[in-house]
């Protein structure tokens, strides 16, 4: 069991941690994982570069591995190749481990016409169902059956489609852009996720030879092809990642420099970031945090679809909204049950008050050192930010949840002045 041990002096001798330092920021893993999916649309070979070094990734390869297709990293480099595809199965141990394989579907079928997916996992915020995927993919002329976990689905007869989303889910506008790449005819999406992760998609799969306009906007047009091509491609920078490191920043004051990201993708959390007092400059690629550590509450937060504030950044955020002077105000709109990190937090001197999808914080001047438990991956990169701010020695337990989606995260603390080691 991986666990985080971050330093910060004794209690005694209290020295919260200055982060200080230039660092590049990884590759999404949110683009990733669906990038992986749509090589198994292609018999072709795929090289995918920028490709984050995290457990969900590693995961999503020995799913692509179990269906018949050979990886190999170099690098940041990931090659894919699956000029056979051996079998049209995800069993249960593997979708357990991430949610993402639920986009294997939509590449599965349009590849094979049949799939048996065992039912998806991922971290636990919240149902998390998958009735819009479901109703899209039928409406797309596959047939589903739903027995003992597992979805058995045939696309003999699937067909391009005029699909409206009930609701802009990123998961399902996904998987749907996935079958309909990979099979003849047009599709349209309406009410489609606009997160930037969906354009880079629709840009792979303009360069395997399929035919998107739309992506990252509310319609998208699909002109499918059953024969695409292979393909090499950068995965886009990790806005969460990115968001997570700008906020590690913001609290404990510095002055640090994030390279090799997009700003525009993080405009949401640099106003929130600029109201509490943090000073934001973006240039090109990159962006600069500075601040004092003192911050001042900014109201309210409500996550929200892109461009809205991210969810995913809800978690890390709440430490901010937990040091800064007077009261702030976060409203989790997207998953019913992501306010787990903060009976985590209040061990560490937080101030917090939560009520359904609303959580009240009064700002506290300092958090205490203690050893908490992660359990899921931004609510456990929450904690690491916490444990920057506590004077003493915090132990942030299960990071096998951070691991998932933070590619070394004690070497990019590390190289901006913390002590974090990773046991
Ligand atoms: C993706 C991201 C995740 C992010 C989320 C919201 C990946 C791998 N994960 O997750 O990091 O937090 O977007 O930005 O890209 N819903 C349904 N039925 C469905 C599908 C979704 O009710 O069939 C609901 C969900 O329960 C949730 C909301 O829609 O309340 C948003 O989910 P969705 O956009 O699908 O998120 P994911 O694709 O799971």
């Amino acid at each position: 069991m991986t666990r985080y041990i971050i330093s910060n002096g004794s209690a005694a001798d209290a020295k919260p941690t200055v982060l200080k330092g230039n660092i590049s920021v990884q590759g999404a893993k949110n683009a990733a994982l669906p990038l992986i999916a749509a090589a198994v649309l292609t018999g072709e070979d795929v090289v995918l570069s920028n490709c984050p070094d995290i457990a969900d990734v590693d995961n999503m390869l020995k799913i692509f591995s179990a269906l018949g297709g050979v990886t190999e990293r170099r690098g940041d480099k990931v090659k894919l190749s699956l000029k056979y595809l051996t079998s049209g199965e995800i069993e249960s141990r593997l979708a357990g481990e991430l949610r993402s394989s639920l986009f294997m579907l939509g590449s599965v079928l349009a590849r094979t016409k049949k799939a048996k997916v065992a039912y998806p996992g991922g971290c636990d915020i919240g149902l998390r169902p998958i009735d819009i995927h479901l109703k899209a993919l039928r409406e797309m002329g596959v047939r589903i059956r739903d027995r003992y976990g597992y979805l058995y689905c045939d696309a003999s007869e699937a067909h391009g489609a005029d699909v409206t989303l009930d609701y802009p889910s990123v998961g399902a506008t996904e998987n749907v852009m996935l079958l309909a790449s990979g099979i003849d005819g047009v599709t349209v999406i309406r009410n489609a996720a606009r997160e930037p992760e969906i354009e880079d998609l629709g840009n792979f799969l303009c360069k395997t030879g399929a035919r998107v306009t739309g992506a990252g906007t509310q319609l998208i047009k699909i002109e499918g092809c059953s024969a695409l091509k292979g393909a090499e491609y950068e995965v886009m920078p990790d806005r969460i990642a990115a968001g997570t490191y700008m906020i590690a920043a913001a609290v404990c004051g510095g002055e640090t420099v994030l390279r090799d990201m997009k700003p525009e993708h993080v405009f949401s959390l640099i106003g929130k970031l600029r109201e509490s007092g943090a000073e934001v400059e973006y240039n090109g690629n990159s962006v600069r945090v500075a601040s004092d550590g003192r911050l001042k509450a900014v109201g309210v937060v409500e996550t929200g679809t892109y461009p809205g504030f991210p969810t995913d950044l809800q978690a890390p955020f709440s430490v901010l909204a937990a040091v800064s002077e007077g009261s702030t105000v976060i409203v989790e709109n997207i998953f019913e049950t992501r306010f787990k990190h903060l009976a985590e937090l209040t061990k560490m001197g937080v101030s917090v008050k939560v009520k359904g999808r609303v959580a009240v914080f009064e700002g506290v001047k300092s958090l205490s050192a203690a050893e908490v438990q992660a359990m899921d991956l931004r609510g456990g990169a929450a904690l690491m930010i916490a444990g920057l701010k506590a004077s003493g020695t915090t132990v942030v337990e299960n990071g096998h949840h951070i691991e998932r989606g933070y590619a070394a995260p004690e070497e990019v603390l590390n190289a901006l002045g913390a002590s974090v080691i990773k046991v």
